[in-house]
C-alpha cells in the first residue's frame, strides 16, 4: 500500500482486447493504495463491462459526455481536476489519434483535455498498426505534448501474430504511473546496484548460497528509476521479475560480481551494494559431482573479495552505500563497517527477526551516513524503505556538490 497511497488514479479504458486486462489492472491499482475512477470509450465497452469495473472499482463508470440523465455535465469536469495521475490503457490507434488531434469527442477524450495531471498512455494494439507510420507519427506527437507514452512489449498477441504492441503488465504500468508523479531528485544520475545472493560452486552440481532472494536491490533499483536515475543491476540469481527501466547483469559467483561491478563503477554516480555476497567459496571446485563415500565431509573455504571495500578505492567521486544484515549490536556493527568499508551511508537491519531482511517484503533499518546522522525507519515495505535510502542519497549528493 505504498506506491500510490492515497493517489486518486482515473483509469481511461478503450476498445483493444487488451481491456480485459483493466480488471486486474483495477485491483493491483487498489493494492498500492490508489483509488481508481473508471472511464471508457464506447470501444473499451465492447470488450469489458462498466459493471465489472464499476464493481471493482467501487465508483460509477465515467460513460457518456452529452448525457443529460447523469450528472456528468460538470460531472466529467471535477473527475479530470479531481485525478492525481491519469493512465490511458489500453490505448487504440484510434482513441491516440484523437488525443494528438486534441479532440474532445467523447468523455475519455474531454476528460484528458481538462486534467492538469500527469497522463500515462499505454498503448496496445496489432503489430502493424503500431508500426503505421500515422500511428508512430501520432505517438511523437503525444511525447511532444506531454504525454508519458509506455513502451509496449512484445510477445504473442491475441490477433496470434508476434511482435511489439501487448498492453505490459500491472505492475510494470503501476511502475510507470508512480514514475511520472515521482519527484525526479536523480535526473540523469547513473546508479549501479548489486542485488540478490552469489552462488559458490562445490561441484557441477551444488552450490553455496544465502536465502537472499534480490527484492531489497531490485526495490532500489526500481526507486531509482522512478525518480530519474539510469540503472544498472548486478544481479545473482533471482526468481524475481528484473525492474522497470534497468539495465541487467546476471551473475552468479562473487568474483563474478566483483568483475561487472569493477568494470561499471568508473561510470557511476551512485553505488548501492546490497547483494547478500558470500563471504566464503569452496577452496576447491570438483571436476566432478561428489560422490557420497565418507560419514562426514569437510570442505575447506576460502575468503572472497570484500567487493564494497574495494569500490570505495576506485577513482572518482560517487556515493557509495553499503548493507549491513546483522544479528546483535547492530547500531556498533554498522558503524564499524561504514568506516572500515568507506562509505557514505549504511542501511543496517537486524535478520534475526521473521518480518524484516531476507524473503520478506518488509524491512526496518537504521541509516547512518558519514557524518553521523542517523535514522530509525521503524517497520515499512521494502519499496518505501528504497526511497527513504534514495532521499539520504540524494541529500549527500547535494551536500557535496
Ligand atoms: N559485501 C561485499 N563483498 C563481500 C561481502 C559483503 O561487497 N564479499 C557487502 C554487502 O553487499 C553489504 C556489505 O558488504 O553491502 C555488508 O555485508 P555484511 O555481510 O553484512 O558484512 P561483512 O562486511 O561481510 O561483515 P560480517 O560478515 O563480518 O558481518
Amino acid at each position: 500500500m505504498y506506491l500510490l497511497a492515497g493517489k486518486r488514479v482515473l483509469l481511461c479504458v478503450s476498445g483493444s482486447i487488451a481491456a480485459y486486462k483493466a480488471a486486474d489492472l483495477v485491483r493491483r491499482l487498489q493494492e498500492v493504495g490508489a483509488e481508481v475512477q473508471v472511464a471508457m470509450t464506447s470501444g473499451g465497452r465492447a470488450f469489458i463491462t462498466p459493471l465489472t469495473l464499476q464493481a471493482l472499482s467501487k465508483r460509477p463508470v465515467a460513460l457518456e459526455l452529452l448525457d443529460t440523465t447523469e450528472d456528468a455535465q460538470i460531472g466529467h469536469i471535477e473527475l479530470a481536476e479531481e485525478a492525481d495521475v491519469v493512465l490511458v490503457a489500453p490505448a487504440t490507434a484510434n482513441l491516440i489519434a484523437r488525443m494528438a488531434a486534441g479532440m474532445a469527442d467523447d468523455i475519455v477524450t474531454a476528460l484528458l483535455l481538462v486534467t492538469r495531471a500527469p497522463v500515462v498512455v499505454a498503448p496496445a494494439m496489432n503489430t502493424n498498426m503500431l508500426e503505421h507510420p500515422a500511428v508512430q507519427a501520432n505517438l511523437r506527437r503525444m511525447a511532444e505534448l506531454g504525454y508519458r507514452v509506455v513502451e509496449s512489449d512484445s510477445g504473442e498477441l491475441a490477433c496470434g501474430q508476434e511482435g511489439a504492441g501487448r498492453l505490459p503488465d500491472p505492475d510494470e504500468l503501476i511502475a510507470e504511473v508512480a514514475a511520472a508523479l515521482s519527484e525526479r531528485d536523480l535526473e540523469g544520475c547513473r546508479v549501479l546496484v548489486s542485488a540478490g545472493p552469489t552462488r559458490e560452486p562445490l561441484d557441477p552440481v551444488r552450490y553455496l548460497s544465502n536465502r537472499s532472494s534480490g527484492r531489497m536491490g531490485y526495490e532500489i533499483a526500481a526507486a531509482a528509476w522512478r525518480r530519474g536515475a539510469r540503472v544498472t543491476v548486478v544481479s545473482g540469481p533471482s526468481s524475481l521479475a528484473p525492474p522497470r527501466g534497468a539495465e541487467m547483469v546476471a551473475v552468479e559467483t562473487a568474483a563474478e560480481m566483483q568483475a561487472a561491478m569493477e568494470e561499471r563503477v568508473g561510470d557511476s554516480d551512485v553505488v548501492v551494494m546490497v547483494a547478500a555476497v558470500a563471504d566464503y567459496r569452496p577452496a576447491n571446485v570438483a571436476a566432478e559431482k561428489i560422490k557420497k563415500l565418507d560419514e562426514q565431509l569437510a570442505v575447506p573455504l576460502e575468503r572472497t573479495t570484500d567487493i564494497l571495500a574495494r569500490l570505495s578505492d576506485a577513482p572518482g567521486k560517487r556515493v557509495l552505500v553499503g548493507f549491513a544484515a546483522e544479528t546483535e549490536s547492530v547500531r556498533d556493527n554498522a558503524k564499524e563497517k561504514l568506516a572500515r568499508k568507506g562509505l557514505d551511508l549504511i542501511v543496517a537491519n537486524d535478520v534475526a527477526a521473521a518480518d524484516r531482511g531476507f524473503e520478506v517484503a518488509t524491512n526496518a533499518a537504521l541509516l547512518i551516513d558519514r557524518d553521523g546522522g542517523e535514522e530509525e525507519t521503524g517497520l515499512i515495505g521494502k519499496d518505501e524503505l528504497a526511497d527513504r535510502v534514495l532521499d539520504r542519497v540524494a541529500a549527500l549528493r547535494a551536500a557535496s556538490s
